[in-house]
């Protein structure tokens, strides 16, 4: 299959790429390079030793997206572009709403006039919001996001799921990841973020390789066995296997689905720390600070209807993320820009 990869320099996208290649199907990137960089794709093409082709667009340029598709005959599309920083949205509201729904507009309206209709959306966990209890399923209703990155995502999924309703021919399928971590067994592909980062793996991997001086851990007294907060973490291989058994889906069904992406096992902030320590041999620094705003104490997935609807389930162990993340982290301290 030819499958467009909307920011698939990025960390997701990159890590989807290569087992898009790995499966014999033909990936197509284009990426902005806002949030990632050329040489993710050099990368990519290191691993699987052989060229991807790669459009540096703006999703939201509608001449740009209406000339690659008119250079490509795609089978379908995975939706990975977005703006994605969670304090930053609630910070730059206007700018989160207009980039990730604009660009989601733009790509449903080229892919509707080239008769493209299958999708496979990189949709959140967080779009669950706050619920009184786990693990989280697919039917749950949605108890409202806290933040506009959550929001836009609850706002995408229902522009497809109407796309769907208006054309029954459309097949959308709606990843909610839970959270993503790790890197690819090579070391040579991972997570880059820009500046500091707000999320709790990538914050580890700068403390061991000495550019932080400390982990702050958000609030110990939440309700969960060691008091810190609990999260179903990911591997991003396992990931992205997930979107290739869901593009194969989109190929035989009509509709649109959600399913969680997820290993149904929930692990706290102290035992990703412990895991790191353990497994890599070196100590990760750490102090009790406050909890952090709009953050909640526990959610992990149901992953069933995965297993039930695509065959797939996470493979990957907490030991193996913590591994690869600081393979990764140590062949390239400075992420790509070496
Ligand atoms: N944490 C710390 N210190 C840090 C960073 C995080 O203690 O420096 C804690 C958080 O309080 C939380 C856990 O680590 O308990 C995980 O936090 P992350 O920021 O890594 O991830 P979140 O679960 O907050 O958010 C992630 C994604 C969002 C997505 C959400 C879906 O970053 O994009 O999962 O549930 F929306």
């Amino acid at each position: 299959m030819k499958i467009l990869l909307t920011g698939g320099a990025g960390f997701i996208g990159s890590h989807t790429c290569v087992e898009l290649c790995e499966a014999g199907h033909d990936p197509v990137i284009v990426d902005n390079y806002i949030n990632s960089c050329p040489e993710a794709v050099r990368r990519i093409e290191q691993i699987v030793g052989r060229s991807v082709l790669c459009y540096e667009a703006d999703v939201t340029d509608a001449a740009a997206m209406d000339r690659i598709f008119s250079e490509n005959a795609f089978d379908c599309v995975i939706h990975f572009a977005g703006l994605k920083a969670v304090g930053e949205s609630v910070s730059q509201p206007l700018r989160y709403y207009r980039n990730n729904l604009d660009s989601t507009l733009t790509l449903c309206e080229t892919m509707q006039k080239h008769g493209v209709k299958r999708f496979v959306f990189s949709s959140s966990a967080t779009v669950y919001g706050n619920q009184p209890q786990v693990p989280y399923r697919e039917d749950m209703p949605s108890v409202g996001c806290t933040n506009p990155y959550g929001w836009t995502k609850f706002m995408i999924e229902k522009i497809l799921e109407g796309q769907c309703t208006a054309d029954p021919s459309w097949s959308v399928v709606l990843l909610r990841y839970f959270n993503p971590i790790g890197a690819h067994a090579s070391g040579l592909i991972g997570e880059d973020p820009s500046g500091i980062p707000n999320n709790l793996m990538p914050f580890i991997a700068k403390v061991a390789v000495g550019e932080l001086e400390k982990l702050s851990v958000f609030g110990n007294d939440y309700p969960t066995p060691d008091g810190t907060g609990v999260r179903d973490y990911i591997h991003v291989v396992d990931l992205a296997k997930g979107h290739v058994k869901a593009c194969d889906y989109s190929a035989a069904h009509q509709g649109c689905e959600i399913i969680n992406l997820g290993t149904g096992h929930g692990y706290s902030v102290l035992d990703l720390v412990n895991t790191f320590e353990r497994v890599n041999g070196i100590k990760i620094p750490y102090v009790i600070a406050p909890r952090r705003p709009g953050d909640i104490a526990e959610n992990y997935a149901d992953p069933s209807k995965a297993k039930q609807l695509l065959g797939w389930t996470a493979e990957k162990n907490l030991e193996d993320m913590c591994r690869d993340t600081y393979r990764f982290q140590h062949n390239n301290p400075k992420g790509y820009q070496k």
